[in-house]
C-alpha cells in the first residue's frame, strides 16, 4: 500500500511564452519534495530479525568512526562505507513505513520516487529529472526511497522489440550509473521479485525480508489497532490465534471495516465476531485476488506515447 507523498510528473504547462522551457522550478511546481518522516520504529510491529538486520546497517552511520578509522575497515572496504537496503517482502508488512522509520532515526527527510512513474511518465526526459532527482536528495540531506521498486529491480528487458522497451532499459541504466556513484543511503522497497536484476542486486549491500507476523506479532497488531476507548467484548488472543497468513495492513483494515459496520448498525459494542468476520473478508478476498497479483503489476505504455515523447520519431 503506497504511503506518503510521491514525485509527481509535472503538471500540464500551460502554453504561452514559456512553452518548452524545461524549468520545472520556474514553471511554479515542485518537482521533487522531501517529507518528514511520518513514521518512527515505535509505531512497527517488527520481528527481532528484521529489526536487528536494519539497525545492523544504520551502524554505518552510528558507528562510522568505530569502524572505518579505529578497526580499519577504511583500508579493507573501500568503496563500502555506505548503505544501501532493500526491503523486501509480503504486502502490508511495514516496508513502507520501515524507510519513514530509518529516515527519522537517522534525522533526515524522505524522497520517496515512484519507480513506475518515471518509467511511464518521464519517458524521453528521464536522465536528466534523474540526475536532478539524485542530485536534489544530496542538496536537501534527504534519503531517497524508491518504493514499489519491483519493477526497477526486475530484470531488464533483454528482447528489446520495441521502443517502449529501449526507453525503460535507458533509465534502469542511467540509474544504475547514478545509484553506483551516490555514496549516501538509499532505500529500496519490494514485494517478492522472482526475477532480479543481477547488476542492481549488486548494488544494494542489504536486502532485508519483512515477514508476515507470528502469532505474538498479531496480538501486538490487534492490540495497537483496536483503540483502547473502543467499545467492544474482543478476544485479541483468540483473534491472534484463529488467523493466522495475515498482515499489519490486513489486521489494521479488519479492525477500521469491523468499526464501520457497527457504526453503521448503531451497534453499542464493536463485538469479537465483527473483528472475525471482517479479517476472514479479508483473507478470502486475498485468496480470490492471488492470481491475479502478476496481471494486475504489469504497466505498458503505448508505442504512440513514446512517439510522442521522443518528438514524434521513434528511437531506433
Ligand atoms: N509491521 C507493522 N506494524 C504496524 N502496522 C503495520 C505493520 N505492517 C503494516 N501495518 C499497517 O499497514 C499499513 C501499510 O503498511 P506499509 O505500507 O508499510 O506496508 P508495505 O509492506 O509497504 O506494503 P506494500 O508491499 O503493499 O507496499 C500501515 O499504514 C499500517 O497501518
Ligand atoms: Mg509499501
Amino acid at each position: 500500500m503506497p504511503l506518503g507523498k510521491r514525485i509527481a510528473a509535472p503538471a500540464e504547462k500551460p502554453p504561452g511564452p514559456h512553452a518548452g522551457n524545461p524549468s520545472p522550478q520556474a514553471e511554479g511546481f515542485t518537482l521533487f519534495q522531501a517529507e518528514e518522516p511520518g513514521y518512527t520504529f515505535d509505531d512497527i510491529i517488527l520481528n527481532h530479525d528484521t529489526y536487528d538486520a536494519i539497525q545492523d546497517v544504520l551502524a554505518l552511520y552510528g558507528k562510522r568512526e568505530l569502524l572505518f578509522d579505529q578497526w580499519g575497515l577504511g583500508a579493507t572496504h573501500k568503496k563500502q562505507n555506505r548503505a544501501g537496503i532493500n526491503l523486501y517482502g509480503h504486502p502490508g508488512t511495514g516496508k513502507s513505513m520501515a524507510a519513514h522509520a530509518i529516515a527519522h532515526q537517522l534525522g533526515k527527510k524522505l524522497l520517496i520516487v515512484d519507480y513506475s512513474q518515471i518509467e511511464s511518465k518521464y519517458v524521453g526526459e528521464t536522465a536528466k529529472n534523474l540526475v536532478a532527482m539524485f542530485q536534489y536528495a544530496k542538496d536537501s540531506q534527504s534519503i531517497i526511497f524508491f518504493d514499489e521498486a519491483d519493477a526497477l529491480l526486475s530484470r531488464r528487458v533483454t528482447n528489446m522489440s520495441n521502443s517502449t522497451d529501449v526507453s525503460v532499459n535507458q533509465t534502469r541504466s542511467v540509474l544504475l550509473v547514478l545509484i553506483n556513484d551516490y555514496d549516501d543511503l538509499i532505500l529500496f522497497a519490494t514485494n517478492f521479485i522472482t526475477n532480479y536484476d543481477p547488476a542492481f542486486i549488486r548494488r544494494i549491500p542489504a536486502h532485508i525480508k519483512f515477514e508476515l507476523p507470528d502469532e505474538e506479532n498479531r496480538r501486538r497488531l490487534w492490540r495497537m489497532y483496536i483503540p483502547r476507548k473502543m467499545p467492544t467484548d474482543a478476544d485479541i488472543q483468540k483473534l491472534a490465534a484463529d488467523y493466522s497468513g495475515v498482515s499489519g495492513a490486513d489486521i489494521s483494515n479488519a479492525v477500521l471495516n469491523a468499526s464501520l459496520r457497527a457504526a453503521r448498525r448503531e451497534e453499542k459494542l464493536v463485538c469479537h465476531a465483527c473483528f472475525a468476520e471482517a479479517i476472514e473478508r479479508i483473507i478470502s478476498s486475498k485468496a480470490d485476488n492471488s492470481g491475479l497479483g502478476e496481471q494486475a503489476s504489469r504497466r505498458t505504455v503505448s508505442e504512440d506515447y513514446v512517439k510522442e515523447q521522443f518528438g514524434g520519431v521513434l528511437p531506433k
